[in-house]
């Protein structure tokens, strides 16, 4: 007998586990499919992204603190030392108790679960390739393509996972590298690069533009790197990866002017190449089905996250937009409460980036630099961390928080941050955006002292020239 559902998921990532959590509390009935080999549910996110970079990230910080900043706190330590293998298994603790949590939602919601290769032989199937040989074809009235993405690879250029690693061998290094060549200077080379620089390693990032995290807004990106340049991080912009050769667990890479110029080689004990990622559709059945995809491979849907078959969504990384667990979760919302009836829509202006280096960078809405390309005309308000009484107190003041408001109407239109936690922080201004609200908002609303949100409401205050702290 076929089993038949009201909904099959493609993909356990936070786009398809949310989407199917989401279409179960609105009484479909649901399965999802999953092909990861571990047989662990929670995608990229949980099992090899957002997680245990996370958990190396917070990890490397807590170490990086006690070397640098403790004495000045007055606390000694006598004998601090890295135990990798911990920090590894506390990595891996993580990612085995989060993907473990998805398993017990999906047993609370009622979602079925199968393991093995999903694809769409025709409208309203979806076969699942088990790992045994075997294959089952379930019958679905929608089904919703969740199937993520991977890293790219340099042309010609393959991972080995050891030397020349993607984020994923980036997680799970079993010595530390004496020197990493991190190609790419976007959000996973600066969060993976301060993992291994804090744990001693030497950290060279080799950025193709003039710039490091392309779309970022501009002040902020200068501050950042002038921050890690600090820390130690090495940077070479402007500046691309001809070649890569991988021999006796060292790596020669050849780097030359992106413009064009004399190359030069640099040896490293590993290469992190970080320059993307792209949409994972492979052997869905896309082809076959008519379903179209974009030049870069991402499939097109329309505002309703509909393929242009009937019953065939798509949504989470494999779609065009910011890949980002919390744009597939929100998505996720959005698919399910339309396939249910119900006008599900996603806010594309008022999802937040986060870096999670130290200090964070933090960001919603436009940049100036795309305001002044639309030509909206628009205010600044700006405050350091450097005259924030938590910062100062706290010996945390790099940073600062920039509000870019309506010039005519006062609504806020953007804002960025780097210092320590503003992750956090950019909720308040995502809220603030999400029910058009003005900086003059921020800048009326009681903040508690002493707190880093109080350089949110200085940095409002300074839309309208108020700024009373600095
Ligand atoms: P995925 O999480 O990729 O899930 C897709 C799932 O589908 C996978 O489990 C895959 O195995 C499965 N699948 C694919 N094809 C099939 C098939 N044919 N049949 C069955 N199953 C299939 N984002 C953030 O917001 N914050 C962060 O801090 C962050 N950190 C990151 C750190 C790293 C190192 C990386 C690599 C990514 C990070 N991301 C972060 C990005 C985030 O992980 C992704 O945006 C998010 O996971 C996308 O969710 P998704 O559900 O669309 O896809
Ligand atoms: P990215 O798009 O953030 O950065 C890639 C960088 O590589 C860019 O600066 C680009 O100019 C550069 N580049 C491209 N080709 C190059 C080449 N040949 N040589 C040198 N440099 C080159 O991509 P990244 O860092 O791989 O991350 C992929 C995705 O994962 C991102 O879209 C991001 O949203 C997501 N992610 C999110 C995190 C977060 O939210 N904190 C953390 C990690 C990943």
């Amino acid at each position: 007998m076929t089993s038949s559902f009201d909904v099959v998921v493609i993909g356990g990532g936070p786009g398809g586990y949310n989407a199917a959590i989401r279409a179960s509390q609105l009484g479909l009935s649901v399965a999802c499919v999953e092909k990861r080999d571990t047989m662990k549910l929670g995608g990229t996110c949980l099992n090899v992204g957002c997680i245990p970079s996370k958990a190396l990230l917070h990890a490397s910080e807590a170490y990086h603190h006690a070397q640098t900043s403790f004495a000045a706190l007055g606390v000694k330590i006598k004998g601090l030392e890295v135990d990798l293998k911990q920090m590894l298994k506390q990595k891996d603790d993580a990612v085995e108790g989060l993907t473990g949590g998805i398993d017990y939602l999906f047993k609370k919601n009622k979602i079925t679960s199968y393991f093995g290769w999903g694809s769409i032989p025709e409208k309203g199937k979806v076969a699942v390739a088990k790992d045994d040989g075997s294959t089952e074809t379930i019958s679905a009235k929608n089904i919703i393509i969740a199937t993520g993405s991977e890293p790219m690879a340099l042309p010609g250029i393959e991972f080995d996972e050891k030397v020349i690693i993607s984020s994923t061998g980036a997680l799970d290094l079993k010595k530390i590298p004496e020197h990493l060549v991190v190609v790419g200077g976007g959000v996973i080379g600066l969060e993976l690069g301060s993992v291994w620089r804090r744990l001693g390693a030497k950290v060279t990032v080799v950025e193709f533009l003039d710039r490091i995290t392309p779309g970022m807004d501009a002040d902020v990106a200068k501050q950042f790197m002038r921050i890690l340049k600090k820390q130690g991080m090495d940077f070479m912009l402007g500046t691309k990866v001809t070649g890569i050769d991988s021999k006796g667990g060292k790596a020669t890479i050849t780097v030359e002017p992106s413009a064009g110029g004399d190359a030069k080689t640099l040896q490293a004990d590993a290469v992190l190449i970080a320059i993307g990622r792209r949409p994972f559709t492979d052997k869905v059945g896309l082809d076959g089905l008519g379903i179209k995809v974009d030049k870069r491979g991402f499939i097109e849907v329309d505002k309703h996250f509909r393929t242009g078959v009937e019953g065939i969504y798509a949504i989470g990384d494999c779609i065009p937009g910011p890949m980002l667990a919390h744009k597939a979760e929100e998505e996720a919302v959005a698919v399910a409460e339309i396939i249910a009836g119900k006008p599900g829509h996603v806010n594309y202006n008022t999802i937040p980036g986060v870096v999670y280096t130290d200090p964070e960078v933090a960001t919603v809405g436009q940049t100036e630099e795309q305001l002044k390309e639309a030509g909206i005309a628009y205010k600044v308000g700006k405050f350091p961390f450097g005259a924030n009484s938590r910062a100062k107190t706290n010996h945390q003041t790099d940073g600062f928080v920039k509000v870019l408001a309506d010039a005519k109407t006062d609504r806020v239109l953007g804002v960025h941050m780097i210092g320590v936690a503003v992750g956090e922080l950019i909720a308040e201004a995502g809220l603030v955006m999400e029910f058009g609200g003005a900086s003059e908002d921020i800048a009326r609303t009681c903040h508690a002292h002493p707190t880093r949100s109080e350089a949110l409401r200085q940095a409002a205050m300074g839309v309208e020239g108020w700024t009373m702290q600095a």
